[in-house]
């Protein structure tokens, strides 16, 4: 069967990474969490102490951007791919509050973008490749067959990040989640460089009373519709 692109952006805590990595199950593709990407690079920024609450030490940051190594490894053991930046496996430590409460600033400076999107570029080319993210169809993979925007109730979202976060034994607070994700949603929507926007071509997706299994459904069978 013919291999598709499928381009997956939405706000935050939407599901794109469980749609998504499920996507990549099902057709084999290869699944690539752009988010990480944003993520990684924060995290070398803070341990740097380039970000403080004064604000982001972005010519530091600029000056170094080419020693940041971003790759994903697939782990055998759990089935799935991971997040290596400069040879060290982050993919916990960017999921961490203290990186979620800083990533829309990083994301915003348009020299990190450009780099990143021209990493994610090169992926896409290989064919075969679900990416989520914010501007995947709309600058990263902009001619991908599939384009979803996917989105939920604020609530919604929130709950099921806070039911992640305890589930995985980190301290949460819910008031704390659902406002880093209002002002993200924000921040995301409203920066100059590649705002989040719904690409005119993309497929709406509200999953707010959906279960993955359902959402899963829906996008296999726009799948099926594009590769008859
Ligand atoms: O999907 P996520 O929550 O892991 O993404 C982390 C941040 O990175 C989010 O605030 C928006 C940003 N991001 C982006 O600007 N562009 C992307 N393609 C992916 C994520």
């Amino acid at each position: 069967m013919k291999k598709i692109n499928i381009a997956i952006d939405g706000h935050s805590s939407t599901g794109k990474g469980t749609l998504a990595k499920a996507l990549a199950r099902e057709l084999g593709y290869v699944y690539i969490d752009t988010g990480a990407m944003y993520r990684a690079v924060t995290l070398y920024a803070l341990r740097r102490g380039w970000i403080t609450d004064s604000g982001v030490d972005r010519d530091a940051l600029l000056r170094h951007l080419d020693d940041i190594r971003i790759e994903f490894r697939h782990n055998p053991a759990t089935g799935r791919s991971e997040t290596i930046l400069n040879g060290e496996n982050v993919e916990e430590a960017i999921r961490d509050m203290r990186v979620s409460a800083h990533v829309s600033r990083i994301a915003a400076i348009p020299e990190v973008r450009r780099k990143l999107v021209s990493l994610q570029q090169a992926i896409a080319a290989r064919k075969g490749v679900v990416m989520d993210g914010r501007d995947i169809g709309t600058v990263v993979m902009p001619d991908a067959e599939l384009k979803i925007f996917m989105t939920a109730r604020p609530d919604i979202r929130a709950r099921r990040r806070y039911n992640e976060l305890i589930a995985k034994g980190r301290p949460a607070d819910y008031e704390e989640v659902y406002r880093n994700l209002v002002e993200r949603d924000r921040l995301d929507s409203t920066r100059e460089a590649s705002p989040l926007v719904q690409a005119p071509d993309a497929r709406l997706l509200d999953n707010s009373d959906l279960t993955p299994e359902q959402q899963l459904e829906v996008a296999l069978k726009w799948v099926k519709e594009l590769t008859p």
